[in-house]
């Protein structure tokens, strides 16, 4: 394999992480695909990423078990170790108060929070020289939402991780998050949820994919950025 850099997308076969995995892959990086389900969509997206002259290896995982993590990790081929990972997988459950139990927080941290902190402990174990790691959060980190409480919780410990692991990391590895907010509609779901809500954000737009892979090309290109929280959410913060 020709030397150029390799970057590491988890949840990368579909919607977000698809268009992530491709924005870097035409961006040069050899492209890390992680996929749990989505057998059908990997295999596609390894042939679209593969057009564009870049390599591609697939990694299987299902992070609800984070203590799969490290054999996941041990498994990346010779000469693959990643120069930039995109924790990008996530779940996204409602849940509230009214729920018995810490089901559904465990399961949100463990896909959420954990694994990304457990790969930020073995991307900066085996990195020797610079590195990038990007931390795809949410707006609602910002919020106070008592629908998807779970999720928000995980996303905000996320965001906590990334400004402490930037602090630590440094002067190497930088550490950003992207915080998306009104983007894709849940898998299946409506659209029309999004345009109705987007009337409310200062932009009163949906935003796209390509908002997102813009934020995470500059964040790697740019020497001097870490511990950064990018809102791309047309303003839904301010809220
Ligand atoms: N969509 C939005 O508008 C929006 C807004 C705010 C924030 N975000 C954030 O942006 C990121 C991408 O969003 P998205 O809507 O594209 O996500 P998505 O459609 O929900 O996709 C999630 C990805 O995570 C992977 N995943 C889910 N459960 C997993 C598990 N147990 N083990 C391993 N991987 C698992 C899936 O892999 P498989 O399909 O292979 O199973 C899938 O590729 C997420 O971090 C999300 O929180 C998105």
């Amino acid at each position: 394999m020709k030397k150029r850099k390799v970057a590491l997308v988890t949840g990368g076969a579909v919607r977000l992480g698809k268009g992530i995995a491709m924005a870097l892959a035409r961006e040069g990086y050899h492209i890390l695909l992680h996929y749990n389900h989505s057998k059908a969509a990997v295999e596609q997206c390894r042939q679209e990423v593969g057009t564009l002259g870049v390599g591609v290896r697939l990694l299987q995982a299902d992070f609800s078990c984070p203590e799969g993590i490290s054999s996941m990790w041990s498994s990346i081929p010779s000469g693959w170790k990643p120069d930039v990972l995109v924790n990008n997988a996530s779940v996204f459950m409602d849940s509230d108060m009214k729920e018995a139990g810490t089901k559904s927080l465990e399961h949100h941290l463990d896909i959420n929070f954990t694994v990304p902190y457990l790969l930020t402990k073995l991307f900066a174990k085996d990195k020797e020289g610079e590195g990038v790691i990007i931390n795809i959060l949410d707006t609602r980190i910002n919020r106070q939402d008592e629908n998807y409480l779970d999720y928000a919780l995980s996303k905000k410990l996320l965001a906590e991780f990334t400004r402490v692991s930037a602090k630590i990391l440094g002067p190497d590895i930088r550490v950003n998050g992207i915080a998306p907010g009104l983007i894709l509609p849940p898998p299946g779901g409506n659209r029309s949820y999004l345009e109705e809500r987007a009337q409310r954000i200062p932009l009163q737009r949906v935003g796209d994919v390509e908002a997102i892979t813009q934020a995470v090309i500059f964040l790697i290109s740019n020497h001097f950025i870490t511990g950064q929280i990018l809102y791309v959410d047309g303003g839904e913060h301010l809220l």
